[in-house]
């Protein structure tokens, strides 16, 4: 397993600059998240385009244009949904075996060839003959999309210098976000160009995995990869050149050490599964659980789709993604600037409450105003955009980037990435799900979808309050003693039980 050794134990400040080549690595690693992101934008567009729509998935096509077709249930299709979903499974399969060749062989090769994967997938995509090879494109950026969400925002902590280590991982999610508008902007303007926009869409998607490969000439392996695979004197000397300074000793010992103790740990999946890693696994996985089921990629993947769905046509529902997708991104950079200052638990809660008014107020609306055949009234979708705009604003500066920044701040070193690696695949795994279906919820529970969505803001918004420990300005290597210890609840799995009975069965058997 790499492990998701940070520059420092989380407590000093070992210097440093920011250098320029710091700066370099960080933007071409986060290109991982463009990549990622414009996945997500992507495929909404796409599938609410009728030239695609015609070649691969005449049914829905049909049905779409069928003058008296159930509002809710025009894109209900399981092979449209797999289009979508095809992605986010082949990168849960992949983000595994990611995890061990980001150690074996470093995070930078791993980021080489998520980026040459990734382009397979784009030339199978935008020149796909037939339905068979789309999906298999799919699933080659599903396996790029897996390596790069594995080692990009390891390598983004393991570059950073220890005071800038959050701001650092919340770039990774910003990139998602600006990946994700780039290709709403790209939807709008490819979608009259017939019959081929969809190949521009879908090949676009290259850019950002060329700037990955070629980019990756350009930066160097992270010192921790190079010490954990024992090549010494060669972290030494990139420690050197990314802090700028001659003196980096301290963090040097650092490092080995963490390496040291990582090493000791032979098996960290079994580690995780002590009692003692109860706590944070629970609360890793829980955390991308829920930011799936905030339903935000039933908007971020289906936001045209929807806007249709309420009777908006094809240009005024692409641009009201794109605006959508804009504030996506502002709202990101609002996360940058409070998270640090405000605390994670204030922004999750205050995000659940805009979530849950704004989600019951859509649910409310298309209930009233969106009957099976006819469209929405113009102020009432119009209304539907307004919310929408206010529900993804939330999330962007809550779930969107603490799903990602909590599970790396909460493991001692031992199963941090063990532990990450389970987010990981989380997170893919109910994108995956959302993604397969969203359409068909659509189309059986109509409006109460988004009721749905709002049953689990609330359960949330619960967990929030009782069972997340707030972790802002904890130092990662503290947060033992500091949150676990303390928690009202969680305290109890803090006894060392574990570690007593494997000593005896040690002792027993003569060691
Ligand atoms: C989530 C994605 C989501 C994106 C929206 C990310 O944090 O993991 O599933 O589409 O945020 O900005």
């Amino acid at each position: 397993m790499p492990a998701i050794v940070v520059s420092g134990d989380g407590k000093g400040d070992f210097g440093g600059k920011v250098t320029f080549h710091v700066i370099i690595c960080a933007i071409v690693a986060a290109t991982g998240g463009l990549m990622f992101g414009y996945d997500i934008g992507i495929s909404g567009g796409v599938t609410s385009m009728d030239d695609f729509l015609e070649k691969f998935f005449p049914e829905v096509f049909e049905k779409k244009h069928h003058a008296v077709e159930n509002n809710y249930c025009k894109f209900d299709n399981q092979f449209l949904q797999l289009f979508t979903s095809s992605l986010y499974l082949a990168a849960l399969v992949a983000s595994f075996v990611a995890s061990k060749i980001c150690s074996k062989y470093g995070r930078k090769i791993t980021m080489q060839l998520a980026s040459v994967l990734f382009l397979i997938g784009v030339l199978l995509n935008a020149l796909a003959p037939n339905l068979a090879l789309l999906i298999v494109g799919r699933i080659f950026l599903g396996i790029g999309i897996g390596f790069a969400n594995q080692a990009a925002p390891l390598f983004l902590s393991e570059i950073a210098p220890v005071k800038y280590r959050g701001a650092l991982n919340i770039l990774f999610q910003l990139n998602v976000t600006i990946g994700i508008l780039a290709a709403n902007i790209i939807n709008y303007f490819v979608a009259d160009i017939h019959p081929h926009g969809w190949r521009i869409a879908l090949g676009t998607a290259g850019i950002p995995a060329l700037i990955l490969c070629l980019g990756s000439f350009l930066i160097t392996e992270t010192p921790t990869s190079l010490i954990e695979r024992q090549r010494l004197t060669e972290g030494m000397n990139t420690l050197k050149k990314i802090r700028g300074i001659d003196n980096v000793d301290a963090e040097y010992q650092e490092l080995v050490r963490a390496s040291e103790m990582a090493r000791q740990v032979k098996h960290p999946f079994r580690n995780l599964i002590k009692r003692k890693s109860r706590p944070q696994l629970v609360i890793a996985i829980a955390m991308q659980v829920f930011q799936q089921f905030t339903g935000i990629n039933a908007i971020m993947f289906y936001a045209p789709v929807l806007f249709q769905t309420v009777g908006f046509k094809n240009d005024a529902s692409l641009m009201s993604s794109a605006i959508v997708g804009g504030i996506n991104v502002a709202s990101t950079v609002v996360s940058v600037v409070l998270v640090d200052k405000l605390g994670r638990k204030p922004l999750l809660l205050e995000a659940c409450i805009q979530m849950f008014i704004t989600q019951t107020a859509i649910g409310y609306i298309l209930m009233e105003h969106l009957k099976t055949t006819g469209d929405l009234p113009k102020s009432n979708a119009v209304w539907v955009v307004v919310l929408v705009c206010l529900y993804v604003m939330s999330f962007a500066w809550s779930w969107g980037p603490l799903g990602w920044l909590i599970p790396s701040e909460t493991f001692p070193l031992e199963t941090r990435t063990a532990g990450y690696s389970f987010a990981v695949s989380s997170n893919m795994l109910f994108t995956f799900l959302i993604a397969q279906a969203f359409l068909s919820m659509l189309c059986t529970m109509r409006a109460a979808v988004f009721f749905f969505f709002a049953a689990w803001v609330f359960v949330m918004c619960l967990f929030v309050v009782f069972l997340l420990p707030e972790t802002k300005n904890i130092p990662i290597d503290e947060m033992m003693d500091r949150v676990w210890k303390k928690h009202w609840f969680w305290k109890r799995f803090m006894d060392d039980d574990d570690d007593k009975r494997a000593s005896k069965v040690e002792m027993a058997m003569g060691h």
